[in-house]
């Protein structure tokens, strides 16, 4: 019995009378149930707290995708339609020059309009429990180099330099799942530190863990709020309704990173003295099937 409720009733099959009837050993019975109706009754309980929350989740996701959805499709959609009527309109009095800019613009917002839907799509699905990391042991550089690619536009006004450490580890990760990530917070780096600074990602193995450091040279992140990134649709109050974004990508990366077994978080020394966001994989030991499949 726990203090509200019995959960559960134990019986004893053929047990000596003698051993049921000594008092140390009902004390020990005694105990071990106690101590199992707790553990039954936390899990129980932790069974609701989450219908609850998922519940809670969901109708607070609804509004605020539908307020995020009319406030950031708007500005690419109409750069977009009127980039592309513009050209429509006049583009054989245009100069090459102009045409490319306005085939650009085009080009990049709606990278922004897929990009945004591709992580409501991602939210909506890990939150459901529908995403499910697949697997695979993979080498981090790999992994760097094949997301510096898929964000490679969005970085060309950026240095980028990339340190990996030489002996690492491979770790076992959904790759897509994972460069995603990579791809969210390079994407900031981009977005939130001055055209021309720095982006260094570092990769190093510390202890039971990889770690993989992306340090940009921005404005940073005010202490208040280094874990308040993570959450849905937060973004920092101050300059940042002049960037757009839904802040979407950070929540989407540490749901990802978690079902990893792994943790991020967002590191600064201050407002304009750049951020670090750190994501720690676990080393786990290849078995010798996975070693197969390598
Ligand atoms: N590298 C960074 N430097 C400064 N601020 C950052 C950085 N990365 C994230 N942030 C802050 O965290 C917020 C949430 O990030 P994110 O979830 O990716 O959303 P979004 O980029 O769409 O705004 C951003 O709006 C910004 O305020
Ligand atoms: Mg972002």
């Amino acid at each position: 019995m726990t203090a509200d409720t019995t959960v559960a009733v134990l019986a004893l099959k053929n047990a000596a009378p003698t051993l049921v009837s000594s008092a140390g050993f009902r004390r020990v019975i005694g105990s071990i149930c106690r101590l199992a109706a707790l553990a039954v009754e936390h899990t129980l309980r932790k069974q609701e707290l989450e219908t609850a929350r998922v519940v809670s989740q969901t109708e607070g996701l609804r509004s605020a995708l539908l307020s995020a959805i009319s406030h950031d499709f708007g500005t690419p959609l109409s750069s977009i339609i009127g980039s592309a009527s513009s050209l429509l309109s006049y583009g054989k009095t245009y100069s090459p020059e102009v045409t490319d800019e306005l085939l650009t613009t085009i080009l990049e917002e709606a990278e922004r309009l897929s990009r945004f839907v591709k992580n409501v799509m991602q939210m909506t699905r890990l939150e459901s429990g529908a995403l499910v990391p697949r697997m695979h042991w993979a080498d981090v550089e790999d992994l760097i180099s094949t997301s510096l690619d898929a964000a490679h536009r969005r970085l060309r006004n950026h240095e980028i330099y990339a340190d990996v450490g030489d002996v690492l580890p491979l770790v076992h990760v959904d790759f897509v799942l994972m460069e995603s990530v990579m791809v969210n917070v390079l994407d900031n780096a981009a977005k939130y530190a001055p055209v021309e600074s720095n982006i260094q990602i570092t990769a190093r193995k510390l202890g039971q863990d990889v770690i993989i450091d992306v340090a940009d040279q921005g404005r940073g992140i005010a202490p208040e709020d280094l874990g308040a990134v993570f959450d849905k649709f937060y973004r920092t109050k101050r300059r940042d309704r002049t960037v757009p974004g839904t802040g979407l990508g950070l929540a989407i990366c540490k749901g990802i990173v978690e079902a990893h077994g792994g943790t991020i978080e967002a590191l600064s020394e201050g407002m304009d003295r750049g951020t670090t966001i750190r994501i720690r994989l676990p080393i786990k030991t290849p078995d010798v099937a996975a070693v197969a499949e390598v």
